[in-house]
Order: structure tokens, then sequence, then C-alpha cells
């Protein structure tokens, strides 16, 4: 269902209420009474309002494939869970009244360290998909990183965008059609490349598949059974893999190793980061084997079950990566003190996955504005109380480290 759907079916709701002919009136008030979702982007006052306006509108099988985490969704809990870890120290009698939210990481300038992480298919959310997350990272300058296997041609998205965007990178099982996709992006202009490395066997989405049997369409226009029986995009339909051919491609490789870097090194200009890094030691090898980044993910914990939440491998990460390349994080930020613990624990610039997804399900453009908008802000007030006022003052002096005491 799209807005102007939902907006029908509260005008349909308020006629049969109001209609004296219609003998389900109780039933049509009962079911007015609970719709308390948001109507507008306006009026969200925190993300999770469009969570359930998202909720609410999508059909069960997408609203399966983005909730979902991987078996029991353990990580998934512990994504967001982990931030409770951490309290903010108030300082007091700074002066705030002027405010810098900005930064730049490879030379990417954004309005605050808020990205907008890859997340496949968005079609499945909005019938202009990605276009409509890229309008809104325009008019707010934030970061977009695009998914392999986005639903709308890359170049489009970078049109749309006025700006890069960066690539994220399934390198699929074959190097010659990774090759091709590389390619496409540095035309188009992409600076870096953030190369997912956090699913190298597929997975097992229990919490969508289950979802999925609650919905009556037929899936198998979209999609294909993955190699763990899940279901898996088609890529012969993903904007990418034109031109490529898909028999027996796979989305990953199970078969790479850390020699990979240097292979893609070889294909291309773009700055590398490996995203789905949780451990110092993977943070060591990245740095030693030439990534230029690297970005702590569990995959919004749809990669490893029973993980740890990504902000907990954080500081391991930082330690690893020594001050030699910038760490970048998602997983589970559901509010700005969020995006303040992870900058203070050492990341540049930190992302959302599902939040934007709930803004873009529920209001296109202005839903994905108004999520990044409400998490800025409370990045803002944040920053504020602690007395940083730019992202370079904050830091782990801010934080109280409630397992340490
Ligand atoms: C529906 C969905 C699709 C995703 N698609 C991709 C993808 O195509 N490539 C990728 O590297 N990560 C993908 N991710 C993971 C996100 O980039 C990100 O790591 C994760 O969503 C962050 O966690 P959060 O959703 O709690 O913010 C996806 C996540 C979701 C929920």
């Amino acid at each position: 269902m799209n807005p102007s759907d939902m907006s029908n079916r509260r005008a349909l709701l308020k006629f049969l209420a109001a209609s004296p002919l219609l003998g389900s009136i109780a039933a049509a008030e009962r079911a007015l009474a609970e719709e308390r979702f948001i109507q507008s982007a306006a009026e969200g006052l925190d993300v999770f309002e469009f969570e359930a306006a998202a909720r609410n509108i999508l059909p069960p099988a997408h609203w399966g494939y983005l909730s979902s985490g991987v078996d029991g969704d353990v990580t998934l809990r512990a994504n967001s869970a982990a931030y409770a870890r951490w309290q903010l120290r108030a300082r007091r009698l700074v002066d705030v009244s002027k405010m810098d939210l900005s930064t730049e990481v490879f030379g990417t300038k954004m309005a605050t360290p808020l990205f907008l992480s890859p997340i496949g298919s968005q079609r499945a959310f909005h019938q202009l998909g990605e276009l409509e997350v890229a309008k809104a990272a325009k008019s707010r300058n934030a970061l977009q990183v695009v998914s392999t296997v986005a639903s709308m041609p890359l170049e489009t998205i970078i049109e749309t965008r006025g700006a890069p965007v960066w690539l994220q990178l399934y390198t699929t099982n074959k190097m010659d059609a990774m090759q091709k996709i590389v390619k496409r992006a540095e035309k188009a202009g992409c600076p870096v490349v953030a190369v997912t490395v956090d699913t190298p066997a597929g997975r097992n989405t229990a919490t969508a598949t289950r979802l999925r049997r609650d919905d009556t369409r037929t899936c198998s226009n979209c999609h294909v059974v993955g190699p763990t029986g899940n279901p898996a995009p088609n890529l012969a339909l993903k904007p990418l893999f034109a031109g490529i051919d898909t028999q027996g491609l796979g989305q990953t490789s199970p078969s790479l190793t850390w020699d990979f870097i240097k292979r893609l090194r070889d294909m291309t200009t773009m700055k590398i980061v490996l995203k789905g890094i949780e451990d110092e030691e993977d943070a060591r090898l990245a740095v030693q084997h030439g990534a230029d980044g690297v970005y702590v993910s569990n995959h919004g914990g749809r990669a490893l079950e029973s993980g740890r939440g990504t902000v907990e491998s954080l500081s391991e990460v930082v330690r690893g990566a020594d001050g030699k390349i910038p760490v970048l994080l998602d997983g589970g930020i559901r509010r700005g003190t969020d995006v303040y613990k992870a900058l203070a624990l050492g990341a540049s610039a930190v992302g959302i996955g599902r939040p934007q997804v709930w803004g873009l399900a529920s209001f296109g453009q202005a839903g994905v504005e108004r999520v990044l908008d409400i998490l800025n802000m409370e990045l803002r007030l944040a920053m504020a109380g602690c007395g940083a006022r730019n992202v370079r003052e904050i830091s782990a002096a801010s934080l109280y480290d409630t397992r340490r005491g």
C-alpha cells in the first residue's frame, strides 16, 4: 500500500464509521481507533513511529525481508540493545550556540556523520525505491551507499542524488562479472567501493521465510531461492547486472581471502572499504592488505547469529585500524545518542539501514528526510549536552561504560 492508499483506507474507515446505513459501524470505529499510525512524515517524533507506519503499509513478505535477522534474530536484537551499555556524561556551561555537525570521509563531504547504508531492492518498499532515497540524500546532503542489488540503475541514482554515491559491492562468484560492475561504478563517478565480506555462504532468514507464508502474492517474479533455501534477489532483474551473464552467478563467493583486496586494487582507482569487519585482528589485516577503510557491520544482524552488537566490536576494530584508516559503523542505530556513542568510540561516520527504509516505505522522500532530521536533531542535542560543538570534540571521555564503572 502506498501513502495515498493508506489515506484512502482511513477515509473509507471514517465513512463507514459515520454511515448509518452500514452494519459494520462498530467494527469500523474500532479499526479507526486502532489506526494510530502517523499520517505524515512531519508528524513523526522518533524513528519507531516510522517503523510502525512501514509495517502497516508493507505486504508481509516485504516486511519480513526488511525486519528479518537470521535464525532467531539474536544478533539483530543485540545491535540495538548494545548501546545501553554506555551512558552519556553531561558537561555544563560550554557555549553551544554554534554547532557544526559536518564531516568528511575520503573527500566526501557530509552535512552530518549519519549516512544511508546500502539496502538492496528498495523498490520492494516504494515504487521509486533508491530514487526517493537519493532525493532525500540530496536535500539533506547525506552520503548514500548504493547496493549492488539496487532496483534502480546506478547512473539514475547518481543523477537524482546530484553528487557521487558510494557503491556497495557484492563480489559475486565470478571475477569477470564483478569487474564489469566495478568498472561501471567507476565510470559513473563512485569514489569509494564498500565490499561486503560478511555473508560468504548465504544465510538463514527464518523470520522472512515465515512472514512470506502470510503473503498471497507470487514472489517468483522477482526472487529466486538462494543457496540456503531462502529467497534471494534475482540478479538477472537487477540493473547493475545488465549485460552480465547471470547464469550460475552467485551474489557472494565463499572462497574470498585477503589477497582479494589486491585483485580489486588492480582493478579500480576507487577507495576500498571492507564492510562487515567485527574483529581487531581482521582490522589489522585490512590495514596490512591495503584497504582504505573498514566498516564495522554484521549486516544488520543478517549474517552471523549469536554475534555481538556492532558497537561492542567497535573499540577493538578501532584499535586494529590503529588510526591508519577510518572506521565506519552501522547496526542498530535508532537514536541520535546511539550515533553519538559510536562516534565517541571512534567511528568516523555511522549508517542507518532499516530506519531509512521505514521512512521510505511510509512516506517516500519525505519519510527518509524526516528520519534523517530526527536522528540528526537527537545527535545535535546529545552533542550540546556533552559539550561537544563539532564532531572532533566528541570523545570517549563523554561516555560512562556501565560494565567498567
Ligand atoms: C532489507 C535490507 C537489505 C539490505 N541489503 C544490503 C545490501 O544489499 N548490501 C549490504 O552490504 N548490506 C545490506 N544490508 C545491510 C545494511 O547495509 C546495514 O548493514 C544494516 O541494515 C544496518 O543495520 P540496521 O538495519 O539496524 O541499521 C541490508 C539490510 C536490510 C535490512
